[in-house]
C-alpha cells in the first residue's frame, strides 16, 4: 500500500549571516567566540605568517580555488573539492587542518582524516546554498516513496560532494558514491553499473549536463524530483521510466548565467572561447565551447595559447586569478554582473588569522566534528570515489 505524503519540513534558511549562535542541527553557524582581528589591521599577513610559522608542521592548510587571494597566498595546498579532500586523506601527521573552504568540505575533511586531527573552519558561516537544499528528512522521504513504488531496489543514490555529511551517510548505506565535478562521469558509470536508475542530489545541473552531455542520456531520461511536492511532482509512472532522477539544487552562484550572456560575450569579443563550470544550466554548459571543474579550468587556461580569449563561467575569484596568471591571454568573467560565492567570501584574513593564532595559545576554535555513525556511512561513499577507477 502507497503510504500517504506529509511534507516534510522545510528546507532551514541557509545562513544567518547576522545573527549570533550557530543550529548543531543544520549547516548553519555564525558564531566565532573570541576577538576577530580587525579587517583594517595592517599587521594582518605578518601576523598570519608567524602564527602560521610557528605551528610548523602542526597545521596544514587547504584553499579552495573559490577563496579570496588574501587567504589563498597561506594555503599549502590549492585545489578543487575533490584535490582536497584528497589532500586531506593524505596528510596523517597534521594536527590541525585548516579548511579555507566551505562546511561540506570541512565535513569531509573530518571524516577522511584520522581521529587524533582536528579540522577547523575559520568561519561557521561559510556554508553552501546549494548543500542546503537538501535536508536529510525530505531524502529520505523521497526514497520511502521510491520503496513504496517497488523501485528503490534499481536505484543508485549518488551525491555531489556538495552535500551535508548526513546526504554523504545516506548514500553510503544505501550502495551509492559521492562524486565531484571532476569525477562525476566516473561515479555515473560505476552507478549505472550497480542499478538502472540513479538518484542524483543534490544539484541538478551536475547530474543533468554529465548525464546528457557526456553519457549519452536523452533530456527525457532524466526527471526533476521537488522536494516540496507531493512525491517530487513526478506521477508514478514518471519514476518508474526515468533512468536520473535529479532533485531540485542548484548553485546560486552558477545558476547566474544565462544563454544570454554567451550570445552576449560571443558578439562583444569574436573568437572568444565560453569555458564554464558542469553547475551551470544545461542551456549554458551547451552553448559553452568547454565544460568542467575548477581544476579543469586552471589547466585549460594553462594549455591556452597567447592571444586567446576566454569568458569563464565559475566563481569571480578564481577569475580574476586567472586573468592576473596570464597576462598574454584576455581572460573575462562570462557575465557582466559581479558574482562572488558569498559563503566561500565569508573566510577573509582576520577570520585566518584568528583561526591560526587560536591554535597557536592551544585552543581548537570552529572544529568541524562528524558523529561516528554518520562519518562511517559517509566514508563508505567517499572511499568508493576516491577508489573510482
Ligand atoms: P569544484 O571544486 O568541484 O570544481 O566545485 C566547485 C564548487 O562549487 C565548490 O563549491
Ligand atoms: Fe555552494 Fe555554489 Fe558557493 Fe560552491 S559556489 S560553495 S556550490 S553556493
Amino acid at each position: 500500500m502507497t503510504a500517504t505524503w506529509t511534507e516534510p519540513g522545510n528546507t532551514p534558511v541557509a545562513l544567518l549571516l547576522l545573527g549570533k549562535g550557530s543550529d548543531p542541527a543544520s549547516e548553519r553557524g555564525v558564531d566565532c567566540p573570541g576577538d576577530l582581528p580587525a579587517p583594517s589591521d595592517p599587521d594582518l599577513v605578518a601576523r598570519a605568517t608567524a602564527a602560521k610559522a610557528a605551528l610548523g608542521d602542526r597545521v596544514f592548510v587547504l584553499g579552495h580555488h573559490y577563496q579570496r587571494d588574501e587567504v589563498i597566498q597561506f594555503a599549502d595546498v590549492t585545489g578543487d573539492s575533490f584535490k582536497l579532500a584528497q589532500q586531506a586523506a593524505a596528510r596523517p601527521d597534521a594536527e590541525f587542518i585548516v579548511f579555507c573552504g566551505v562546511h561540506f568540505m570541512a565535513e569531509s575533511a573530518d571524516i577522511l582524516t584520522t581521529p587524533q586531527q582536528k579540522v577547523v573552519l575559520p568561519d561557521l558561516a561559510a556554508g553552501c546554498s546549494m548543500a542546503d537544499m537538501a535536508v536529510l528528512g525530505q531524502v529520505e522521504t523521497a526514497w520511502e516513496h521510491f520503496q513504496d513504488l517497488g523501485i528503490a531496489d534499481d536505484v543508485v543514490p549518488v551525491t555531489y560532494m556538495n552535500s551535508s555529511a548526513d546526504i554523504k551517510g545516506f548514500v553510503g548505506r544505501n550502495g551509492g558514491v559521492v562524486c565531484t565535478s571532476s569525477n562525476a562521469k566516473r561515479a555515473l558509470t560505476w552507478a549505472f553499473e550497480q542499478g538502472s536508475k540513479v538518484f542524483f542530489l543534490p544539484d541538478q545541473h551536475l547530474g543533468r549536463n554529465t548525464a546528457v552531455l557526456e553519457m549519452g542520456f536523452d533530456l527525457d531520461d532524466c526527471v526533476l524530483y521537488d522536494p516540496h511536492k507531493p512525491h517530487g511532482g513526478l506521477t508514478d509512472e514518471q519514476l518508474r521510466d526515468a533512468r536520473m532522477i535529479l532533485w531540485r539544487g542548484h548553485c546560486s552562484v552558477h545558476g547566474r548565467f544565462t544563454v544570454d550572456s554567451v550570445r552576449e560575450v560571443r558578439e562583444r569579443v569574436p573568437g572568444v572561447n565560453v569555458l564554464v563550470h558542469p553547475e551551470c544550466r544545461h542551456e549554458v554548459v551547451r552553448a559553452a565551447d568547454h565544460v568542467g571543474s575548477t581544476e579543469y579550468i586552471i589547466k585549460t587556461l594553462e594549455a591556452a595559447p597567447a592571444g586567446s580569449a576566454w569568458a569563464i563561467g565559475t566563481e569571480l575569484n578564481l577569475v580574476r586569478r586567472l586573468a592576473l596568471a596570464h597576462p598574454d591571454k584576455q581572460v573575462m568573467f562570462l557575465d557582466r554582473t559581479v558574482c562572488y560565492c558569498s559563503t566561500m567570501n565569508r573566510i577573509d584574513l582576520p577570520h585566518l588569522v584568528w583561526a591560526l593564532e587560536e591554535l597557536v595559545a592551544g585552543r581548537v576554535p570552529n572544529q568541524i566534528t562528524v558523529d561516528g555513525k554518520t562519518a562511517h556511512e559517509a566514508r563508505v561513499a567517499l572511499d568508493r570515489m576516491l577508489s573510482l577507477p
